[in-house]
């Protein structure tokens, strides 16, 4: 399949693996581009840019494709070295980055100067004008029902991927809620060029996580996320668990008075525990409600050849066949 992504970042298929804390390792971003899609090394997650570096060498033992890394710029007092981030990214040679948070403005000129292209996540159709006016070459767009932050003003991808196609000339993939070939043709529908995966992945051979993340994710339902974080405006939809019905416990009590130092223990310094150690109950992580879409364990490649199949089957018999009058009595089955 060609579209505006593929040809964007020189990839076969239009499938972006968006970072992720703790999971977006050398591993799973290699396996993700050998498959034909785009990994990304999660950049925060290497505690330094040296680390980093080691990192996108590790991955480029890996693969021969092309990898991105991402940048969460997040709002916080002791920023980390984000210029010297950056220029482990360009000595890396890698040449696509995914930036989230906060807007990658001033760090666009480095970035371009490199000749990356920068692809920016936004939860609003503002924020991807913005990305676009600021010389971004793509954007992602992550619908309210995410897995992480899906900001604040509780948009899903059916209204927001439309609306994004109305406003913007570059190029945007769909995020949030994406898990199988129904997503994809769904979201080219809308006018997005392709699809970001956050949680699907989770739930492969090769994410490097414990197996108990992965169990959890074949054995919850579209019912067990909950957002956390209202009250901080730092929304965040995160799997149930008991650390987290902790937390809101607390945030019941505290109300509009919250203070992130009030639930300190159930979201700092969870990510390793949970996607490391597997201890489930830890506290808040991300997933998406796309949770309810996953009952198995495939390799990246079976995930991503399986979904490109069913993609093209839906749109040649199911799409087609509607156009050609030939009777369908229920949706053709995807696996
Ligand atoms: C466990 C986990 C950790 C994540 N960590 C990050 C992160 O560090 N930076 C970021 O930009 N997005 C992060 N995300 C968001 C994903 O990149 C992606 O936008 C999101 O998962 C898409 O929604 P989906 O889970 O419904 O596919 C994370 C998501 C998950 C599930």
């Amino acid at each position: 399949m060609k579209t505006a992504i593929t040809e964007l970042f020189g990839i076969q298929h239009p499938i972006i693996q968006g970072g992720m804390h703790y999971v977006g390792f050398a591993e799973l971003a290699a396996a993700v581009s050998n498959a034909g899609g785009l990994g990304i090394i999660t950049g925060l997650t290497q505690k330094t840019p040296e680390l980093l570096a080691k990192e996108i060498a590790r991955c480029r033992d890996m693969t021969d494709k092309p990898f991105g890394v991402n940048l969460t710029f997040l709002p916080s007092f002791t920023a980390p070295p984000y210029p010297e981030y950056i220029a482990a990214i360009k000595e890396g040679g890698v040449k696509a980055v995914e930036t989230a948070g906060r807007s990658p403005e001033q760090y666009m000129p480095a970035l371009k100067a490199a000749d990356i292209k920068v692809i920016h996540k936004c939860t609003s159709v503002r924020h991807s004008l913005k990305a676009e006016k600021i010389g971004c070459d793509a954007v992602s767009v992550d619908g309210f029902e995410c897995g992480g932050h899906p900001g604040e003003d509780d948009i899903p991808n059916m209204i927001l991927l439309p609306r994004a196609a109305d406003e913007l000339k570059i190029p945007f993939v769909a995020s949030g809620g994406m898990a199988d070939a129904r997503s994809l043709v769904a979201a080219l529908s809308m006018g997005a060029a392709g699809m970001n995966m956050g949680t699907r992945f989770i739930a492969t051979k090769e994410a490097p996580v414990h197996p108990n993340v992965k169990k959890a994710l074949v054995e919850a339902s579209e019912l067990d996320t909950v957002l956390v974080m209202r009250a901080l405006r730092n929304t965040e939809r995160v799997l149930k668990n008991t650390g987290v019905d902790h937390l809101l416990e607390i945030e019941r009590e505290k109300g509009a008075s919250l203070k992130i130092h009030d639930i300190h223990e159930q979201v700092a310094g969870v990510y390793p525990k949970v996607m490391i150690d597997g201890e489930m109950d830890a506290g808040a992580w991300s997933c998406g409600m796309v949770v309810g879409l996953i009952h198995d364990i495939p390799t990246v490649r079976e995930l991503i050849d399986r979904i490109m199949a069913d993609a093209e089957r839906l749109i040649r018999e199911r799409l087609v066949g509607f156009l050609d009058g030939v009777e369908q009595s229920k949706a053709l089955k995807v696996a």
